[in-house]
């Protein structure tokens, strides 16, 4: 696959699931993956938390999530580890892991 089908792929995925388009960050999601790499220790790089104090990301609105990482970023919000790895985020790279997680797809089943 050459580099320019995967970047217009993700892009019109980007579009399809009305994500990055609608807020004009990053669409580039192949780059938005890669950078959601450094919280899929704790979130999973689909979204799902992998430890039991961390919350999910996948499917969460893409302003919501912008919203609390800058707060972790700002100190508005604290959290040992959180508060540490949002100090490490550019403008960048909040655009691109929230574009990321936001564009998962998430389907729910509710108890009997
Ligand atoms: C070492 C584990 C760890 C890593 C790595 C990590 N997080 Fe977190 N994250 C947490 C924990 C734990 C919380 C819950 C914080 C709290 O209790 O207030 C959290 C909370 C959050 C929240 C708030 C969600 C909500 O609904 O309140 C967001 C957004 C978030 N993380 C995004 C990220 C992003 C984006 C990255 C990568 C840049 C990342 N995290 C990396 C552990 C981690």
């Amino acid at each position: 696959m050459s580099m320019d089908f995967s970047r217009r792929l993700s892009v019109a995925l980007a579009l399809l699931l009305g994500s990055a388009s609608a807020s004009g960050l990053a669409a580039d999601l192949t780059a938005a993956k890669a950078k959601a790499k450094m919280c899929a220790a704790c979130h999973g790089i689909d979204g799902i938390a992998t430890v039991a104090d961390a919350p999910n990301l996948a499917g969460n609105g893409e302003l919501y999530l912008a919203r609390q990482l800058q707060a972790f970023r700002s100190g508005e919000r604290k959290h040992p580890q959180m508060s540490v790895i949002a100090s490490g985020l550019s403008d960048e790279d909040i655009a691109a892991v929230t574009a990321w997680y936001s564009a998962i797809k998430v389907s729910v089943e509710l108890p009997e």
